[in-house]
């Protein structure tokens, strides 16, 4: 096999990617350049921020990929960007750079899905095979994905209102922890006592595995406004054992769906799936292990991709590229980016949309 060298652009929230990988999955460079800093005044993510910061980025990050790897641009490839979902400003900065990179060096772009990049990742990082079952859980995604080629992607079930990450972002600001939300609710929770608040266990005795987190965040604001309309306030103790409740009714929820989408893999492809999580919340030591737990019972592999590679970046669209370049070619100039663009246009769309864009 001709070993080729694929350059990634990602910009679909508030990380400025770029990334070099080759097509023997060897990951030359890998730069993300946060946000963090310009969002966390106003507790989430400000898309006209966001968009402005990845425009003044795209080509520092681009530079400092090529320089990393020792290439120059005339060594790549071939190119592949996000097209989408994700917030529209950030996404046009990646798409808007990308075509003018092919434009100038004649090399063939490809458009990515940022959801197939992630439900990809496992196959840079782990070579797994087809099919698998894919849980992405994230800032702005939480679903489960039966990935059964570089473009058959089937949506078991997901989130109906917020993705636990946006949960964690949001009791955090409740708590008036900061931002990002979830290594400080996880920080805050290990001092915690997670049996002393009931929290609900939401869409418990739904079958299926679709899951809500909303109401959970809901539940935390009530009491809190409990706490100090008794009390006067938050002793630091409430908030470390909101946390922990909190924490474990996220992680209860994602096992037991999991659970529920291990068996519909199992039922459709007559074999017990390889599992692989994905997305910043895949941090979480709790969420890990309540996963890892529900796995091991149903006889499944697990496969947890290093965090980097976890969380955004641009190597999984780069290497997402590669694979589906290798099925159907280059996609041209004339392609748009989009602020929705379900994995799996076949099952209905997920409802509603987050800080941190659509939840497709
Ligand atoms: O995948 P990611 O970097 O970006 C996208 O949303 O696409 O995920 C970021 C999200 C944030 O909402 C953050 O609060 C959450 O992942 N997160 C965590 C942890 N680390 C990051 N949530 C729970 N526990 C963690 N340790
Ligand atoms: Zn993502």
């Amino acid at each position: 096999m001709l070993i080729k060298t694929i350059l990634g652009i990602e910009s679909s929230c508030d990380d400025t990617a770029a990334a070099l990988v080759r097509s023997d999955g060897s990951v030359l460079a890998s730069i993300v350049m946060g946000q963090n800093a310009l969002h966390e005044g106003f507790g989430g993510v400000v898309p006209e921020i966001a968009a402005r910061a990845h425009a003044e980025r795209l080509d520092i990050a681009t530079q400092a990929a090529l320089d990393k790897a020792g290439l120059k641009l005339g060594d790549v490839d071939a190119l592949a960007v996000t097209a989408g979902p994700g917030l529209i400003g950030g996404v046009l900065s990646g798409v808007m750079f990308a075509k003018g990179l092919a434009a100038a060096t004649g090399k063939p772009l490809i458009a990515v899905n940022h959801l197939a990049g992630h439900a990809l990742t496992p196959r840079l990082t782990h070579r797994l095979a087809y099919p698998y079952l894919m849980l992405l859980v994230s800032g702005g995604h939480c679903q489960f994905i039966a990935v059964s080629s570089a473009e058959s992607f089937h949506r078991l079930g997901g989130t109906i209102d917020d993705a636990p990450g946006e949960a964690f972002d949001k009791v955090a600001r409740l708590l008036g922890l900061g931002y990002p939300g979830g290594p400080l609710v996880e920080a805050a929770a290990r001092s915690g006592d997670a049996t002393r608040f009931k929290l609900p266990r939401p869409l418990a005795d739904r079958d299926g595995c679709d899951m809500s987190f909303s109401g959970l965040k809901t539940a935390v604001r009530r009491l809190r406004e409990k706490l100090e309309a008794d009390q006067g306030g938050l002793y630091p103790q409430d908030i470390a054992d909101i946390c922990a409740g909190f924490q474990a009714a996220v992680a209860e929820s994602l096992a037991a769906k999991t659970r529920a989408a291990l068996q519909e893999f199992e039922h459709r492809f007559g074999n017990a799936a390889r599992l692989a999580v994905a997305g910043g919340v895949a941090a979480n030591e709790t969420i890990r292990a309540a996963i890892g737990a529900v796995a091991a019972e149903a006889g499944a592999g697990l496969v947890l991709p290093p965090l980097p590679l976890c969380t955004d970046n641009a190597a999984m669209i780069a290497w997402a590229g590669h694979e589906q370049l290798a099925r159907r070619g280059p996609d041209g100039l004339a392609f748009s980016a989009r602020p929705r663009w379900p994995l799996d246009a076949i099952a209905a769309p997920m409802l509603g949309y987050g800080k941190k864009g659509p939840k497709a």
